[in-house]
């Protein structure tokens, strides 16, 4: 679905955004991918969606390669992957209904369809009722299910999601997150950017990619699974950054150096039960 083949990429002289970055998502596939601000979650997003090339290295994403496909090819790949922004990015001015119709002209729907397309996406996103809304009378969570309901218009084995909760409420988010994991469950894979720790831990069973100044510093596919199946990130669980606490978002220019701790070690296989708070870290001994 998603493979990263050693990829890096490079803005300017300040070090690459990512470096020297492998991972596979497969289909059906649920992750998180997170890390603090500027750590490259976005930059990961968008080679995801070949909205950029890698400096160096592959992306392939549903057959589409960074080294393959033309520019010209794009399109393609853009009806088969979904993309969901943070902070929404509807049409304004216009109704849910006809944002969503708007994705299904775009991508050459028979236009005898689009209307009732349209009102089934929405229907999906539990948002049958609001359908003749104008955009701006809708709630953020609201505006983000519109988001949603486009992004699903063609129909995509797999969604891109960059912090698409990070404008909402706790409310909000977790109707999100409950569509996110229906999407799922019908077999469509996620690849979601959070640096929302409580809401990572909510959902336990999800992958958790992990990136720090541009470097995958943890994956939880590489650890063996825990005795009840559940999987979790001993640096998410034995307290790391502030923002991946959950923390007011800090410029990460102005932070001090944090050393990688990864080395901590496999060996915390922590399983925090939904709903609770992470705990310390603790020795386990095997
Ligand atoms: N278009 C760009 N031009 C130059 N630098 C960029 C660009 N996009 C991202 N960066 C830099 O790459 C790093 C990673 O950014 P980003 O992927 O946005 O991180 P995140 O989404 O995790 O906050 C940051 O240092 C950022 O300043
Ligand atoms: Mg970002």
């Amino acid at each position: 679905m998603i493979k990263f083949i050693h990829v890096t990429k490079e803005y300017s002289r300040s070090g690459p955004a990512l470096d020297d970055i492998s991972f596979h998502l497969v289909k059906g596939q649920f992750a998180f991918l997170t890390g603090h601000s500027g750590s490259g979650k976005s930059t990961a997003l968008r080679l995801a969606h070949l909205a950029e090339r890698p400096s160096d290295g592959e992306v392939r994403v549903s057959g589409f390669s960074s080294t393959r496909t033309s520019r010209r090819d794009v399109w393609k790949l853009r009806r088969k992957v979904g993309y969901v922004f943070q902070d929404f990015r509807l049409l304004p001015g216009r109704t849910a209904l006809e944002n969503v119709s708007f994705a299904l002209e775009v991508i050459g729907s028979p236009k005898k369809q689009i209307f009732p397309r349209a009102q089934r996406l929405l229907g999906q996103v539990g948002l049958a009722p609001k359908a003749g809304a104008w955009v701006h009378e809708l709630s953020g969570g609201e505006q983000q299910r519109v988001a949603i309901a486009r992004a699903l218009a063609s129909e995509p084995l797999l969604l891109l999601a960059d912090e698409p909760t990070g404008n909402l409420d706790d409310r909000a988010t977790r109707g999100i997150m409950d569509l996110f994991w229906e999407i799922n469950a019908v077999g469509m894979a996620v690849l979601m950017a959070t640096h929302d720790l409580e809401l990572m831990n909510r959902h336990p069973n999800a992958r958790v990619l992990e990136l720090d100044q541009g470097r995958l510093v943890y994956d939880s596919a590489d650890e063996k699974p825990a005795a009840s199946g559940e999987q979790r990130s001993p640096r998410l669980a034995s307290g790391m950054s502030p923002v991946l606490r959950g923390e007011p978002d800090v410029d990460p220019e102005r932070e001090p150096a944090r050393e990688p701790e990864l080395d901590r070690g496999p060996d915390l296989d922590l399983e925090p039960k939904l709903g609770r708070e992470p705990e310390p870290a603790q020795e386990t001994g095997n």
